[in-house]
């Protein structure tokens, strides 16, 4: 049995917390795509952990598999497993040979490319991590695989190949001086050793073949998007978006099953119930036309805690937005979705979402194709009646028939509109603040 957790809007919807309660059930955690640049916090026992790369399962004593589809840092990778190995835990991670490795010119190039961008319509707000170039080079034929870490001879002659190239980029195209970035000696030196600790702690595998076997050993399958779909590299708002696909097509190529197997399973699509955005790009429900818009937004992020885990930045906010779920809900084919964040809307004195777009003097209820069609498009809003503070964990106890009516209401709405059923609702930042009302693994 596979479960497919993805982002429905623009990452940062609490999927950490739902992939480490349903990967209770699950034997394995991959993620298929992305780097360092997601974010997930996970709370566990009142102690938080917050990760940008190794899954989050891997918190809770799953093996946790980065497959093929990912854009790995060693760096980042072995700064967290040291990390959550002081604090006690024993993280169980697997590496598939196939995944690219983020080299530091590629954090370099990202962040060179997002300077010469500023003041212009083209800056993306990458979060610098170097997830862009290294994608580059993987479609350039010009990467390093994980599986090159372990050569120091084939490792050597992909560096002498692509180091002068980026040298000559920095300097010659940037004008910028290269430094310990595009350094050969030194970068076959790391990263060799860094491939050198990868074997002996035993942690690369061939993705595809190691999650067939133990799939026919009969465990269960959890792959974890990273991200969400409207920053998706192919159906997302282009190019204010990230460079793989976080949508479920992806836990297919990012791991070496086929779609027939993720198809076979559940995708669960994860919902924040208003919309927060880093970076970029349009967002036609964003809270921000006037000042009542603002401090709305301003108690929401408060409340929220709408901050990057990765980059610290403050997020943008806006109402759900309902075309860009129906989108979503197509392009990744959901069974169900899980909608959290639904506390922070508690005590608001008007509660909305965008129920379809004004377009060229016509209503819509889908996304258009393009992102400057996109930016033109007005939301049809649609007012829901409010719902107050209660006490959630009682709620979380008592489940779904305590939630206040209002807030039943809004669900239900969601629900019907994407006609497909909620499997949980998330009214805290704790594992245990969830209402559940099916579990995908029983599915
Ligand atoms: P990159 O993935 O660093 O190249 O950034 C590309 C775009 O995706 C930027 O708008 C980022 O803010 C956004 N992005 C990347 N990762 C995340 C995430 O985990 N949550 C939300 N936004 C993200």
């Amino acid at each position: 049995m596979t479960v497919t957790i993805v982002g429905s809007q623009l990452g940062d919807e609490g999927k950490g917390a739902l992939v480490d309660l349903w990967g209770g059930d699950a034997d394995i955690v991959v993620r298929y795509q992305g780097g360092d640049n997601a974010g997930h916090t996970v709370v566990e026992d009142g102690e938080e952990y917050k990760l940008s790369l190794v899954p989050s399962g891997a918190v809770r004593d799953k093996v946790g598999v980065l497959g093929n589809g990912c854009v790995i840092n060693p760096r980042t990778l072995f700064s967290e497993l040291d990390d959550l190995r002081e604090r006690g835990l024993e993280p169980d991670v697997r590496l598939a040979k196939r995944a690219h490795v983020i080299m530091p010119y590629h954090r370099r190039l990202d962040n060179i490319e997002e300077e010469a961008k500023a003041d212009s319509d083209l800056t993306v707000g990458t979060t610098g991590r170097g997830i862009g170039p290294t994608y580059e080079d993987k479609a350039g034929r010009r990467g390093i695989r994980v599986g090159d870490l372990l050569d120091p001879e084939v490792l050597r002659q992909r560096l002498e190949y692509v180091v002068p190239q980026k040298r000559a980029l920095i300097e010659d195209v940037y004008g910028l001086e290269a430094g310990e970035e595009c350094d050969i000696e030194a970068l076959v030196e790391e990263f060799t050793e860094f491939g050198r600790r990868l074997s002996e702690e035993d942690m690369v595998v061939n993705c595809g073949d190691f999650l067939a076997e133990r799939r026919d050993a009969g465990e269960n399958v959890m792959f974890e998007g990273a991200q969400g779909t409207l920053i998706d590299i192919d159906h997302g708002s282009y190019p204010y978006v990230t460079s793989s696909n976080p949508t479920a097509g992806g836990a297919s190529t990012g791991t070496g099953l086929g779609p027939t197997v993720v198809g076979q399973g559940e995708v669960v699509g994860i919902v924040k119930a208003y919309l927060s955005r880093v970076g970029e790009g349009p967002m036609p429900t964003e809270l921000k036309d006037d000042d009542r818009d603002e401090e709305l937004a301003d108690f929401i992020r408060e409340k929220g805690g709408e901050f990057g885990t990765v980059t610290g930045r403050p997020r943008r906010i806006g109402w759900l937005d309902l075309p860009m779920l129906r989108h979503a809900a197509r392009v990744s084919g959901f069974t169900g979705i899980a909608v959290n964040h639904l506390d922070v809307l508690a005590g608001l004195d008007e509660v909305k979402v965008g129920h379809a777009y004004e377009l060229d003097g016509e209503e819509r209820l889908t996304m258009p194709a393009t992102t400057e069609r996109w930016a033109e498009c007005e939301p049809v809003l649609k007012e829901f009646e409010t719902w107050p503070e209660v006490d959630w964990s009682e709620v979380a106890e008592e489940g779904y028939e305590a939630l206040p009516d209002a807030a039943q209401d809004y669900l239900e709405y969601i629900s019907d509109e994407l006609d497909v059923p909620v499997y949980a609702v998330g009214i805290g930042p704790d594992r245990e603040q969830t209402v559940h009302l099916e579990n995908p693994f029983d599915k």
